[in-house]
């Protein structure tokens, strides 16, 4: 059975679309069956994946393709789109296989003019029933999604779909009050889909800062913010967890979409993204105690 998580955070720029790529690339070079859905309509981890891999997508080719790329059909659309068309649709309409243990459904900037016609409860299910209907939980160890910085549809759709959600922020004064409100935001959709909660729970498996300096460079300020934020009252009256591993700076990253820490030569960065990953499986498996020990 496949853990399913979702990056979430209402505020863009703090590194929910890197953590995720770099989580789930990590990984698969480490012989774990992953998958990564783009819920974010503005596709960046699509793109990074597709540079990365040689891949572009089909209404790019007019001009853009050459010998180097090859061309993807696969889309999220077919599953926001899947609940009328279940007998028909292929696995392969919505999921790109990038070798034996990545794949990817690829996120499509036609995806955005599903945001005037909000969905509705067909799209909020759709990744959960694809998820289940073509029973990816049992064809992979990790399910990661990408979720955009907004409460949208989408963002409804990957945690009805979900196990636990994962919150990357960069901390600043404002940090406290974008928990809450995230806090806040679950809650309410596990109020309004009480019924889909009862059947699996959806955890929090804490939140993560980033793009933190490295650990000699952390300015007294900042170590001061962070501190301030894990024992603020609000945050421990909701009993929030934090990773106790920070994830670094790393300059690679905004300069390079195709960068990935796995294939550089950058020990420091290689060494904190396996502090995160085992951090992050503990966590994991922490909400499981029947299964401790299996992993
Ligand atoms: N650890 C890091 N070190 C350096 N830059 C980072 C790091 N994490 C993210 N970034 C950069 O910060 C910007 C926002 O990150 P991104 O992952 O796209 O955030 P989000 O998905 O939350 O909007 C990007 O330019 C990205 O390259
Ligand atoms: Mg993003």
């Amino acid at each position: 059975m496949s853990n399913v998580i979702s990056f979430l955070n209402m505020k863009g720029g703090v590194g929910k679309t890197t953590l995720c790529k770099e989580i789930g690339f990590y990984l698969s070079k480490n012989n774990k069956k992953v998958l990564l859905i783009d819920v974010d309509p503005q596709g960046n981890l699509t793109q990074s994946i597709f540079e990365k891999f040689n891949y572009k997508h089909h209404y790019e080719t007019d001009n853009e393709i050459n010998y180097k790329y090859t061309v993807c059909t696969s889309t999220i659309n077919k599953v926001f789109e899947y609940t009328s068309l279940v007998d028909s649709l292929k696995e392969e309409e919505c999921i790109l296989e990038l070798n034996d243990t990545l794949s990817i459904i690829p996120g499509d900037l036609n995806t955005v003019f599903f945001e005037r016609s909000n969905g509705g409860s067909e799209k909020e299910n759709a990744i959960k029933n694809f998820i289940e209907d073509f029973q990816l939980k049992d064809k992979y160890d990790y399910i990661l999604m990408d979720c955009p910085p907004t409460y949208s549809f989408y963002t409804t759709a990957a945690l009805l779909a979900s196990d636990f959600y994962l919150s990357p922020i960069h901390p600043d004064s404002y940090s406290i009050l974008g928990i809450d409100l995230l806090f806040q935001v679950v809650d309410r959709l596990k109020k309004v889909h009480r019924d889909r909660f009862k059947i699996t729970p959806l955890e929090h498996l804490g939140v993560i800062f980033t793009n933190i300096p490295r650990e000699a460079s952390i300015s007294t300020g900042m170590r001061r913010m962070i501190q301030d934020i894990k024992e603020s009252s609000t945050l421990n009256s909701l009993e929030v967890i934090f990773f106790n591993e920070y994830f670094h700076n790393n300059p690679e990253f905004p300069k390079r979409i195709d960068y990935f820490i796995e294939d550089s030569r950058s020990d420091y960065s290689y060494k904190n993204l396996r502090t995160i990953v085992k951090e992050f499986d503990e966590k994991i498996n922490s909400f499981k105690p029947e299964e401790s020990g299996v992993r």
